[in-house]
């Protein structure tokens, strides 16, 4: 059986060595046990204070407020404590929360939830679109959203809508109403100062990134607004060549192959450096997570 002597020896050895170690495999040390991460309606005071300046100034109508996709922040019931305030989420552990802390909450799917008549609509950050909440909303009612998932954009393509105010923090740290050329929430900055002054804002190119590509390509801090501009011509340029050449080489791919001209986000060489280059440009007053009120029109508006 054993080839050489060595191998018997190591052989007894080894199993010597095996029938005396009691637990050959020991048991893994037990792991400190996590504290669960407990899920909790909380209301935030941000939000309270500018739902609640919304509510002063505009004294709408309010016995129904509705929050869908909020989550499990209860700031709606705060800022408007003598309204009914309906609460919708699609995640179970989310709405059993809302449950315990005593608020209407119905675990459902937004896009299929009927809340009834609605008199204001909150939607932030709500991941689906603001159409089917929006259709429960009554005549001269309001809607209060952000625009981080497109919601306010979206609202403001609908026909129904129309934007009555904006709630943000104004440049010297005040919360305000502004209801004043409400179209600049709309339009991109097109001077070099706008673009200066611009607040940051998430998905939005910015003066401070678009200065060291500009200098890269140009040599210069100057124009920056101009030359940026530029610069996106010349990455989608590239980016259209670099897609005719993937089709020419692999047909079957077409589909996958975007548009550069609808591409948000570049990523540009230049120089052996690499540059992200957002294609966005902000708009001539605030950002996405600013508060836009909108209101539903009468048919006939
Ligand atoms: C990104 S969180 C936003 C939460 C809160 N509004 C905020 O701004 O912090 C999106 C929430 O929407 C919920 N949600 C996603 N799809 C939904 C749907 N179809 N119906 C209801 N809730 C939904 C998620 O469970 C989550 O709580």
């Amino acid at each position: 059986m054993f080839r050489s002597s060595t191998n018997k020896n190591l052989f007894i050895k080894l199993k010597t060595f095996m029938d005396n170690v009691k637990e050959p495999y020991p048991e893994e040390p037990p792991k400190p046990e996590v504290e669960p991460k407990t899920i909790e309606a909380k209301p935030h005071l941000d939000l309270i204070a500018k739902y609640s300046l919304f509510r002063e100034k505009f004294q709408p109508k309010a016995d129904t407020v509705y929050h869908p996709c909020g989550a499990t922040d209860v700031s709606p019931s705060v800022a408007f404590p003598a309204s009914r305030v309906i609460y919708v989420d699609i995640d179970e552990k989310t709405v059993e929360a809302l449950k315990e802390g005593g608020f209407e909450a119905y675990t459902a799917s937004a896009l299929e939830f009927d809340p009834g008549d609605v008199d204001i609509l909150i939607m932030l950050n709500p991941q689906i679109s603001p159409d089917i909440p929006s259709s429960h909303v009554v005549e001269n009612g309001f809607v209060l959203s952000n625009d981080y998932h497109g919601t306010a954009s979206s609202l403001h393509h609908n026909k129904q809508y129309q934007l009555r105010a904006m709630v943000r923090v104004s440049r010297g740290g005040e919360l305000m109403l502004d209801t004043e050329n409400l179209e600049d929430y709309w339009r991109e900055i097109d001077t070099e100062e706008e673009f200066q002054n611009a607040p940051f804002d998430w998905g939005a190119a910015n003066y401070q990134m678009a200065v060291p590509v500009v200098e890269a390509v140009t040599g210069k801090r100057e124009n920056v607004l101009a030359e940026y501009k530029k610069i996106i011509n010349i990455a989608r340029e590239e980016q259209r060549q670099e897609n005719a050449q993937m089709l020419a080489e692999h047909p079957e791919w077409a589909e996958f192959i975007g548009d550069p001209d609808k591409e948000d986000i570049f990523m540009f060489n230049y120089s052996e450096r690499q540059f992200v280059l957002s294609t966005t440009l902000p708009r001539k007053k605030g950002t996405v997570d600013d508060i836009f009120v909108f209101q539903k029109k009468k048919p006939t508006e």
